[in-house]
């Protein structure tokens, strides 16, 4: 955008230099927005959707929003205190409590004394704001994070956009498994430039819809123990868990988190997770962000409170505090999970029917032109595209077959694909989704 109008008007000289640069380029937001009009299956946005009948006690097989019905019912029952009143700045003591141990509870079949080890989350209005807050506090302009080249888009918009610094990438897969020598490389390559490395992890991952298997999250720890061996620096390493616990066969079901936080004083993990699609309440915006100081860092009691300290400084400065109300629910249903497991479990097996339906159409009508990535988990597959431009297959595929899919054109870091939602669909969508890509590729040829 050339911001013609704020020029015109003058209002553009009024901004700071960081207002005159920051934008949002096109991409995911207008590619929903005009699947919205135009398709007819909409594969876009990333919620996931199906019918009250199939998974609550309900007759009705209108497709909606999948939610779970013990949140629905908790707001019926509200205190005016538990709506009306601020929360501190990091989050409701209650809130706090419950999502450590409900922490200690997604991690305990890998770590059961994982609780001993973490600091009471900070609860954040959502993962987005939690991944702005890590950067704003352990990223200077001058230096780089980390990420594979298959990533979430907000995370350039935070870390290079927002924040001022840079991305160094490297790429997720290589020979069909994770690419533990790119990872290194760029961990030691960035090091040399800076007191410290910064990587950010996503698993299930946007857009790819990969989960590491034991094995592999085994290995991912190994990589980092030796590339901080090699570059003499330490290392912070986020998990971006969003999607924790949506995994469809036998990978990973929980964070990787659990096999980073006790690596070596020179490697501090942090865990950002959220209630967006963990409890599948995308509009509560709450996220929370927890540490692993094992005991090799100091006296866990004095660390945690010197970092509160500082989040308190950054968090009271940019968004003040948390919404109660969502705080207040959010306690009490993490406090209970026995509320919800099943009724999840139920959601977490629709859409991982939807990922096998997907992938077993794609193997009935390979493609050489159409390549997925290995999808396990999540709510994405990614397609790379060979020979025709990814934008320009989007829109094709829209106009002419009414079939919304996330365009990833990154010449740069040669990526060339698309990204499709298949927890938004319902089973009997995916052959005529995957029928109009490959006609949609076939046309443009
Ligand atoms: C990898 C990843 N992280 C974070 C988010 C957003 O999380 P939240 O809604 O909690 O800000 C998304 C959702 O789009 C995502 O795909």
């Amino acid at each position: 955008m050339e911001f013609k109008a704020l020029k015109k008007s003058g209002i553009f000289n009024l901004l700071s230099t960081f207002g005159k640069e920051i934008f949002q380029p096109p991409g995911i937001v207008e590619w929903s927005e005009r699947a919205k009009k135009e398709a007819a299956i909409n594969s876009t946005v990333g919620v996931a959707t199906g019918k009250p009948s199939e998974y609550m006690d309900s007759s009705s097989d209108k497709v909606g929003i999948f939610h779970l019905s013990a949140i629905k019912e908790l707001y019926n029952n509200f205190k005016p205190e538990q709506i009306f009143a601020y929360a501190p700045v990091l989050g409701i003591p209650s809130v706090r409590n419950s999502w450590k141990k409900w922490i200690g509870f997604k991690l305990k079949d890998h770590n059961p004394a994982i609780e001993s080890i973490i600091t009471q989350p900070y609860a954040i209005p959502g993962i987005t704001v939690g991944i702005y807050v890590l950067c704003r506090m352990f990223l200077s302009p001058t230096e780089k994070a980390i990420l594979p080249e298959k990533r979430w888009g907000n995370y350039d918009a935070i870390i290079k956009r927002n924040i001022g610094a840079g991305i160094q990438s490297f790429t997720l897969f290589r020979e069909n498994r994770f690419n533990y020598e790119g990872l290194k490389s760029a961990i030691v390559e960035t090091a040399k430039n800076q007191d410290k490395a910064f990587v950010l992890l996503n698993f299930p991952n946007n857009p790819t819809g990969y989960s590491p298997d034991r094995e592999t999250a085994e290995k991912i720890c190994s990589t980092l123990k030796e590339s901080v061996k090699e570059s003499g620096k330490p290392l912070i390493v986020v998990t971006d868990d969003a999607y924790e616990g949506f995994v469809y066969d036998d990978s990973l079901k929980h964070s990787i988190f659990s096999h980073l936080a006790e690596l070596g004083k020179d490697i501090l993990a942090v865990k950002v997770d959220g209630i967006t699609k963990e409890l599948l309440f995308w509009g509560g915006r709450l996220g929370m962000i927890t540490f692993a100081i094992p005991p090799y860092f100091g006296d866990k009691g004095e660390i945690e409170l010197e970092l509160e300290n500082k989040f308190v400084g950054l968090v009271r400065a940019t968004i003040s505090n948390s919404t109660k109300i969502i705080q207040e629910g959010v306690a009490s249903i993490v406090s209970e999970p026995d509320k919800f497991l099943q009724e999840r479990e139920r959601i977490i097996s629709i859409i991982g029917k939807k990922a096998n339906a997907l992938k077993e159409e794609l193997e009935k009508n390979s493609n050489p032109e159409i390549l997925p990535d290995h999808f396990n988990s999540g709510f994405f597959a990614f397609l790379n595209i060979k020979d025709v431009s990814a934008e320009k297959l989007a829109d094709h595929l829209l106009k002419k077959y009414k079939i919304g899919v996330i365009p990833f054109e990154k010449k740069k870091e040669n990526i060339n694909g698309l990204r499709l939602t298949f927890s938004s669909l319902s089973v009997e969508e995916i052959p005529r989704l995957v029928a109009g890509i490959n006609n949609a590729v076939a046309d443009l040829k």
